[in-house]
């Protein structure tokens, strides 16, 4: 069946190749297919608990549709947002649109690659949810600069959060999906592989184009199997310190949500 799977893709993919756009995950339709998730209680409870204690001003990287963004301004946060995709962003400022004047005016959206971001603001704050390190661990001395302006963007007491997938009990496998949104139908898999380090997910979509034909889209993520260790190592040689590790659960995954506070000391040399 997996292996049927994979190359139900692949056949897909070679015999359409011309009738098939590619494009990146966080690119419509599959922006809009990410839409469809909601935030969870649960998870929102976990950002603004700590919210409460830190401060007003929150920092969200890669914020992409607002997903989180908007549940935080709703409670009387102010909210920048930073993310690179055009389509993503669209997303949020629709939202943003809808939001009434006193929450609309505490959300502020910036594109920009988080890599190259170093406001000079300081925020209590700095959140990086929806396991999204993992797309952005692929150079860990990158990664470990990223941490580096995250504490500068952060005020002395503030937190910084960001969690991973918990794969402990997550075996080697193929997981399926599918999903109906809108116009949309889209196929998906995820394929883990412990021993690679990787979690790469294909993604079909089937749309009804304005003109009624059928629109076909593939896109493919990457997404690094972090070890618990390995970033607890990575951490302890960060510009910060571990103030708590959560376990929770999100879409049936399970997720370890790190809290981190600045560490003065220390520099970052990552090896
Ligand atoms: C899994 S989504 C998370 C969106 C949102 N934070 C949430 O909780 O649902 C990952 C987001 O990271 C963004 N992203 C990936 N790499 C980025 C980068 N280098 N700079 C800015 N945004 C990036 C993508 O555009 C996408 O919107």
């Amino acid at each position: 069946m997996s292996d049927n799977y994979l190359k139900f893709f692949e056949d897909i993919k070679s015999g359409f190749k011309d009738n098939i756009q590619i494009k990146s995950l966080y690119d419509k339709p599959f922006s809009d297919i990410y839409n469809s998730y909601e935030a969870d209680f649960e998870e929102v409870a976990l950002y603004l608990n700590e919210a409460v204690e830190c401060g007003q001003d929150i920092l969200e990287l890669c914020c992409g549709n607002g997903r989180i963004t908007l549940p935080l301004a709703r409670n009387n946060f102010n909210v920048t947002g930073v993310d690179c995709s055009d389509d993503m962003l669209t997303l949020l400022k629709e939202k943003k649109e809808r939001m009434p004047f006193n929450v609309r005016k505490r959300i502020n959206i910036l594109k920009q690659d988080v890599f190259s971001l170093k406001l000079e603001k300081k925020f209590d704050m700095i959140i990086l949810p929806a396991t999204t390190i993992c797309i952005l661990f692929d150079d860990p001395e990158k990664t470990m600069q990223l941490f580096r302006n995250v504490a500068f963007m952060l005020k002395d007491h503030g937190k910084f959060l960001f969690d991973i997938r918990n794969y402990n009990n997550v075996e080697n496998n193929i997981i399926p999906t599918h999903l109906v949104c809108g116009d949309n139908i889209c196929l998906s898999y995820e394929n883990i592989d412990k021993k690679v380090g990787q979690a790469t997910g294909m993604f079909l979509t089937l749309t009804k184009a304005p003109n009624g034909l059928m629109q076909m889209s593939v896109a493919e993520s990457y997404k690094k199997i972090i070890p618990k260790e390995t970033i607890e190592k990575f951490i302890s040689v960060s510009p910060f310190l571990i103030e708590k590790k959560v376990e929770y659960s999100y879409n049936n995954d399970d997720l370890f949500l790190y809290v981190l506070r600045k560490e003065e000391d220390n520099h970052g040399e990552y090896c």
